[in-house]
C-alpha cells in the first residue's frame, strides 16, 4: 500500500484490546491472543508496504508475568509459533528481527529461537521489526545504566548521549509515532526513554481487528501533527527521515 505524505520512521504499538475480543466473543482470553497475532502479521505486512523503516511490537511487557500460568505459556507458544513460521516471510520480504527487553528473563529456548531469527534475517535492509519481549521501559534503563558503569563510564560526566548508547537497540532511531489500540490512554511502560517526543495515537479498534486501514489511518493522523521538539515549528525539509529531522534539531541545539 503506498500512502502520499511522510511516513513515520519508527512506529512503536501497544497492542491491547485481545481479551476484550475474545470475552465479547464468548471465547477464552487465548484465543484472542491468537487473533491478536494474526493481527501483528497483517500490521508488519502493511508497514512494510507503505515503507516505515522501523516498528516495534510491544508483545510482552516486564508487568505481563501476573498473568496466569496458562495465558503466559499461551504467548510464549505464540511467540514460538511466529518466530519459527514467519522465517521465510522476513527472507522473501527482506524484513530484519530484532530483540527490546531482557532475554535473560526469558525461557531459554525463546531467547534462542529470538537470538538465531535476529541472526538470520540480520543482513536483511527493509524493514526492522522489533519484538518487544520480557520489555519495560524502566527495566531497559535500569539495565543501560548497568551498562554504562560496566563499561566504565564516570556517572558524573553522563549525558542523554550516554545513557541513549546503552539502550537496547541504540542504533534504532527513536519512535516519530506510538500507536495504542483499544482505546486506552496509558503509555504502560512502553519505550520510556525513546517515546521523549514521540506523537501518540489512540484507536478505539480493539487488536485482533487491526488491518491495514487502521495503519493507514494512524500514519494520516500523524501526518496532520506539527512537531515542535519543544521549540518551534520546524519547515521539513521534504526529504530524509522525519528521525532525521529530529537529530538535526537536536544538533543545532547542542551546537548554540
Ligand atoms: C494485550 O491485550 C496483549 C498482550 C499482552 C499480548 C500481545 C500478544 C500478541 C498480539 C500475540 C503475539 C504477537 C507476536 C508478534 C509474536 P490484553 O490481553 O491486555 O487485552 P485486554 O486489555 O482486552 O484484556
Amino acid at each position: 500500500m503506498t500512502i502520499p505524505g511522510q511516513i513515520p520512521c519508527h512506529i512503536g504499538i501497544i497492542m491491547d484490546g485481545n481479551g476484550r475480543w475474545a470475552k465479547a466473543r464468548g471465547e477464552r482470553r487465548t484465543h484472542g491472543h491468537l487473533a491478536g497475532l494474526q493481527a501483528a502479521k497483517r500490521v508488519v505486512k502493511a508497514a512494510a508496504d507503505m515503507g516505515v523503516r522501523y516498528l516495534t511490537l510491544y508483545v510482552f511487557s516486564t508487568e505481563n508475568w501476573k498473568r496466569t500460568t496458562e495465558e503466559v505459556g499461551y504467548i510464549m507458544g505464540l511467540v514460538k509459533q511466529y518466530l519459527r513460521n514467519e522465517l521465510e516471510f522476513y527472507r522473501e520480504n527482506k524484513i530484519r528481527l530484532r530483540h527490546a527487553g531482557d532475554p535473560a528473563g526469558l525461557p531459554p529456548d525463546i531467547a534462542a529461537e529470538i537470538k538465531d531469527m535476529c541472526a538470520a534475517t540480520g543482513q536483511y535492509s527493509g524493514l526492522q521489526v522489533v519484538l518487544a519481549l520480557n520489555y519495560g521501559g524502566r527495566d531497559e534503563i535500569i539495565r543501560a545504566v548497568k551498562r554504562a558503569a560496566e563499561a566504565g563510564e564516570d556517572p558524573c560526566a553522563a549525558s542523554e548521549t550516554t545513557i541513549a548508547q546503552y539502550l537496547d537497540n541504540p542504533d534504532v532511531p527513536d519512535p516519530d509515532l506510538i500507536i495504542r489500540s483499544a482505546g486506552e490512554y496509558r503509555t504502560s511502560n512502553f519505550l520510556l526513554w525513546e517515546s521523549a517526543y514521540s506523537e501518540y495515537y489512540i484507536s478505539p479498534v480493539l487488536w485482533p481487528d487491526w488491518t491495514e486501514k487502521e495503519l493507514q489511518d494512524a500514519v494520516l493522523s500523524f501526518q496532520k501533527r506539527e512537531r515542535k521538539y519543544g521549540g518551534m515549528m520546524q519547515e521539513s525539509s521534504g526529504h530524509g527521515s522525519v528521525s532525521g529531522e529530529y537529530r538535526k534539531i537536536k544538533k543545532r541545539s547542542a551546537n548554540t
